[in-house]
């Protein structure tokens, strides 16, 4: 089995040579990939440091050449990197898509995701490997290879949706940066950061799914005992777009200025929607207190109990008081 597993890695390792060499030595892949990712803003160093690459726009490119190179169908199939037809033929997953390999922690390659160039809706933006005995997307983060040696440094990890955001923080000199990409945060992917630092910052899509999103990732990250911020973009950018649009300075001040630790986050979206309603301000009360009753230290809570107090006027007792009860009906 060890044996089996270690053909996937050599396979998929295989597979990111020849996307990467497609990019850069093929006239298709300098002509559609490589111009993608420069049209998009991408510089050559970043382009090189996440290996990415671009898969040719035809039926079986890769398991044409990785079975010359001695690859057997078997590896092939089960990184689904190829697919068996109905005649029983492999066609490659990947086609006419720019590359990004996903590495594990430790920088080797277990899967892919690739965008499609096209504009067509009907198209999946993204196709990414499905599962395999090295590829568990719930316990993978994009970048993390990348990032953790930042992150230990300095303390936090920032956490963005996409491949993309990964790619435009790091051009911004930010390397402490993290993708949950392709699948909505897990229980698993906090733990892994977990093992580098204790400060999770959410740098979600400034959508209404990336703010359903982040106020679902930063419960579930204060039940892990974790402590978490959020920095929120304008309506229709994700940091991808915006570090393009700002340029890497103003990037990094804006991430530093409009960090708010949860309650406020909370607060201003909550009450943004609610109002000067005296009734949708006390459920938005009792929805950050529901927010401070997953965190499993006590005094950590009681000092987020003083500060919702002081935010949303209320007395403190009474925050108190609905926290222990929230904390009871949990028991
Ligand atoms: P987004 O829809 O926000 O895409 O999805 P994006 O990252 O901004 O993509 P670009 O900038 O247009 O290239 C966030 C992440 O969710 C996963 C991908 O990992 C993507 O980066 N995703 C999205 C998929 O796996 N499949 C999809 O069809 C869409
Ligand atoms: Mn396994
Ligand atoms: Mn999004
Ligand atoms: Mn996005
Ligand atoms: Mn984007």
């Amino acid at each position: 089995a060890q044996n089996a597993r270690e053909s996937l890695y050599i396979v998929s390792q295989f597979a990111g040579n020849f996307f990467e060499d497609q990019l850069w030595n093929t006239p298709e892949g300098k002509a559609i990939g490589l111009s993608y990712f420069k049209e998009r803003g991408f510089r050559e160093d970043i382009i090189k440091k996440f290996n990415l690459g671009y898969s040719p726009d035809f039926w079986d490119a890769l398991t044409q050449d990785a079975v010359k190179n001695k690859h057997a169908e078997e590896y092939l199939e089960k990184t689904g990197l190829a697919i068996r037809n109905d005649k029983g033929k492999l066609y490659d997953r990947f086609r006419g898509r720019v590359m990004f390999p996903i590495h594990n922690f430790t920088g080797r390659i277990i899967g892919f995701g690739g965008r499609t160039l096209k504009t067509d809706k009907n198209v999946p933006k993204y196709v990414n490997s499905p599962e395999s005995d090295i590829y568990h997307k719930s316990n993978v983060l994009y970048g993390l290879f990348h990032a953790k040696k930042a992150i230990r440094d300095t303390d936090n990890c920032y956490l963005v949706e996409g491949y993309a955001d990964v790619l435009a923080v790091h051009q911004a000199h930010i390397e402490n940066v993290v993708a949950s990409s392709g699948t909505s945060l897990t229980i698993e992917q906090i733990r892994l950061i977990g093992r580098f630092t204790q400060n999770v910052t959410i740098l979600y899509d400034g959508d209404a799914a990336g703010i359903k999103a982040s106020l679902r990732g930063l419960d579930m990250i204060l039940e892990e005992g974790l402590n978490v911020k959020v920095v929120s973009f304008p309506t229709g950018d994700d940091p991808d777009s915006y570090m393009h649009k700002v340029g890497a300075g103003a990037f990094k001040s804006y991430i530093e200025d409009n960090r708010q630790d949860f309650i406020l986050y909370k607060a201003n979206i909550l009450l943004a929607e609610a109002g000067k309603d005296p009734i949708k301000r006390a459920g938005i009360i009792r929805d950050i207190v529901e927010s401070i009753a997953k965190i499993p230290d006590n005094i950590k809570a009681s000092v987020f109990i003083r500060e919702c107090s002081r935010l949303l006027e209320v007395e403190e007792r009474i925050l108190l008081s609905e926290l222990n009860t929230m904390r009871a009906a949990k028991l």
